[in-house]
């Protein structure tokens, strides 16, 4: 593989469904390119960087990096394609970005996510226990993953459980719109419009008639004395709904993947399961759901030594960073037991992930319920990854396996 064609990955959503070409492509790019120019058709030009250092170096200067003109890659729009319709916070920059921010960080705080432990745990047991209804055998994505975030995040924005499918259909039309088993069509718009629709409806409802949840508070807010806009509103709720889930079924599922491929980490997890917290954490190093985002130049500057003018765009890519030699020791072995890790899963700065205590609870919530029943486990079939230029991990995981019925 030249060079030149590794740094393609980032442009081909079956890169990243095939998990050992994209990695075995990044290492040669943090090797012997870590700042690399991408110019492929169909795409606007941009520089992908690889190392962990220089993703913290960009993400920890929002004054200097922007998100705003683009937030993260995606295929140029078609001649005559809309707008996207909406403002969240992945788009904003200072001084508006931390405003936004400031209207939900509250519910998304250790403490304010601790209430929701007790549902946590109770869920994870719900659905552990369908998987073990479901005869020793079931796609752990398409059966479990995928349903418990979804469940958790939509409590807490306060949506009716009757509208819950229809969240996760959207969200994976959104998340999955390259991958030709997920996406509705070519474009997203539709998928936006339903989004825009549903969540108009719901902040009338709630100025209407306020409730105690966090769509309540996001529909209530004030901006400098003034309702917060409706493009705002419902750019807030399709982040919240769809941020909320398949990164986190993802790093889910394929921490359960790692699992089974490393049969010595699971039995050194069931053995001593107050490993869970790290056993997490090194699931999402490994999985890394959310595959990039980008950071567009205010000023020339220069990155190891590139230079990159005003106006250029960096991607930073997170699964990347995540297996950087120079950060983490053995960095291709998955340990479950690794400390400290400090991996940008979750991103870094100003735009640092909201929803990580959250994501962290649930996911820890369903291995301490799961790891202990877990007699035996093995793959059932191919696991299949999403194919995705964003959010991805296993789309389908089959499995089979014995379950000791709950304490
Ligand atoms: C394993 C699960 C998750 C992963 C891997 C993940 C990853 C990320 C990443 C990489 C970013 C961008 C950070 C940056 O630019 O520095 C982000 C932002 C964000 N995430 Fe998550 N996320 C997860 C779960 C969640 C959950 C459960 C929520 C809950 C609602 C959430 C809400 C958000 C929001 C609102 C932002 C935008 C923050 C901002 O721009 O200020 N995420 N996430």
């Amino acid at each position: 593989m030249g060079i030149d064609e590794a740094a393609r990955v980032f442009t081909d959503p079956k890169a990243y469904a095939d998990e050992r070409r994209f990695h075995a492509a990044c290492a040669r790019l943090r090797r012997e390119s870590p700042v690399a120019r991408v110019d492929v058709e169909g795409f606007d030009p941009f520089w992908a960087v690889t190392k962990h250092a220089d993703v913290m170096e960009i993400a920890r200067q929002p004054n200097r990096w922007f998100n705003g003109p683009r937030p993260a890659l995606g295929p140029k729009p078609r001649e005559g394609a809309g707008e996207m319709p909406v403002r969240a916070l992945v788009q904003m920059d200072p001084p508006d970005h931390l405003v936004y921010r400031r209207i939900s960080s509250d519910w998304f705080k250790p403490k304010s996510i601790a209430r929701l432990n007790d549902r946590a745990a109770a869920l994870a047991k719900r659905y552990v226990d369908r998987m073990a209804e479901l005869d020793g055998a079931c796609d752990f994505v398409t059966d479990v993953a995928v349903h418990y975030p979804l469940y958790v995040i939509l409590s807490l924005l306060g949506l009716p459980e009757e509208d819950f499918p229809r969240m996760r259909k959207l969200t994976q039309e959104l998340f999955g719109n390259v991958d030709p088993e997920l996406a509705r069509g070519p474009d997203l718009m539709a998928t936006l419009l339903d989004f825009f629709e549903y969540f108009q409806k719901l902040t009338e409802q709630r100025r209407a008639h306020p409730t105690e949840d966090l769509a309540s508070a996001i529909a209530n807010a004030e901006i400098d004395g003034k309702p917060i806009g409706i493009l705002e509103a419902v750019g807030y709720y399709v982040l919240i709904a769809t941020a909320g889930h398949d990164t986190t079924s993802s790093a889910m599922a394929g921490g359960l993947h790692a699992l089974i491929e490393h049969p010595g980490q699971l039995r050194r997890l069931r053995d001593d399961p107050s490993l869970v917290p790290t056993a997490v954490e090194e699931m999402l190093r490994w999985v890394s759901p959310v595959k990039q985002f980008m950071r567009t130049a205010t000023d020339d500057s220069v990155l190891r030594g590139v230079p990159i003018r005003a106006g250029e765009s960096v991607l930073l890519s997170y699964p990347s960073a995540n297996r950087d030699e120079d950060i983490f020791d053995r960095a291709d072995a998955f340990d479950v037991g690794r400390d400290p890790n400090r991996h940008l899963a979750f991103g870094f700065g100003a735009h640092f992930c909201l929803g990580t205590h959250l994501a962290r609870m649930e996911a820890r919530a369903l291995y301490r319920e799961l790891v202990p029943r877990l007699e035996s486990i093995e793959l059932a079939g191919e696991p299949a990854y999403m194919e995705t230029l964003f959010v991805g991990g296993p789309k389908h995981l089959p499995i089979r396996y014995e379950l000791a019925p709950s304490s």
